[in-house]
């Protein structure tokens, strides 16, 4: 079964300069929590239970983050404030963090690749911390919606969502045959359209599915748009020799990756969780 979730957090997060200039734009946080704990937390809500974190230079303060701090819990041992330290105590207890690094950008293919060390011979999931997905109370989380259709489907599975279409350019977009209400075989994806040339309006969202051939077919696919290694183009090979879903899950979905993104999540996350 699926045990191991890939993050890829080398990137520069330049659309949050100057905040990011030292900081990972992984650590920003939506109220109180930075990103890559939300997203660690949907992964453990799924079920898995093996972090495996491509980081870059600069970005050793979220190995601090899943790590004990000694002298900070020592100095609140015993008070209240203990309690504000729960839940990232609960994450270290239930999983374990490993980490590589990719020490060229070359896109998010290459990061998936170069998780490839710490995932070995097994289906995994990959988070973007940048997209942030939410469901309501007591529903499934979106990877754990994605972890009970791979139960099923023992392949690749996309989440995708319906953009507007003169925003299909930011994403990758599928197109393929509906199986059932949301779920569609791909049969045709491409990375970062122009409107004119896009395939639908089904924007892939920063959760994945990927059954362990995909890096060999990664380590053999040439850069894409922008000069990238781009994992669509891994999948849609995968989708032609094979199958891969793309699923259109329930639930709420913030691109963070955006200042407006990011302020639509933080006023939504303050008001559903922390206003009396
Ligand atoms: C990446 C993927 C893209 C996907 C998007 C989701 O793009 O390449 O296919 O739609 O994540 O957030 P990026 O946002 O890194 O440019």
């Amino acid at each position: 079964m699926i045990r191991k979730c890939l993050f890829p957090a080398a990137g520069y997060g330049t659309r949050f300069l100057p905040a990011t200039k030292s900081m990972p734009k992984e650590m920003l946080p939506v109220v109180n929590k930075p990103l890559i704990q939300y997203g660690v937390e949907e992964a453990i809500s799924a079920g898995l239970i093996n972090m495996a974190i491509v980081t870059g230079r600069g970005k050793r303060s979220m190995e601090d983050h899943f790590d004990v701090s000694y002298e900070l819990e020592h100095q609140i041992h015993g008070t209240d404030k203990e309690d504000y330290l729960q839940e990232i105590r609960n994450i270290m207890d239930s999983s374990t963090f490993s980490y590589t690094r990719q020490v060229e950008m070359k896109g998010l293919g290459h990061a998936i690749l170069t998780g490839e060390t710490l995932i070995g011979d097994e289906p995994f999931a990959v988070i973007l911390a940048d997209d942030l997905c939410l469901v309501d109370n007591g529903d499934d989380t979106v990877l754990a919606q994605m972890v009970k259709l791979y139960r099923q489907f023992r392949c690749s599975i996309v989440a995708v969502e319906e953009v507007p279409m003169d925003e299909v350019h930011k994403y990758g977009v599928i197109d393929g045959e509906m199986i059932r209400d949301d779920i569609y075989q791909i049969n045709t994806m491409v990375e970062k359209p122009a409107t004119e040339d896009a395939p639908s309006n089904l924007a892939i969202i920063g959760r994945y599915i990927l059954t362990p051939d995909i890096f060999e077919i990664l380590r053999n696919t040439t850069p894409g748009v922008g000069g990238e290694i781009q994992i669509t183009d891994a999948l849609l090979k995968q989708a032609q020799d094979g199958c891969v879903l793309a699923y259109k899950f329930k639930g709420k979905r913030f691109d963070c990756g955006s200042i407006a993104g990011f302020i639509d999540a933080t006023n939504y996350c303050y008001k559903a969780f922390y206003s009396e």
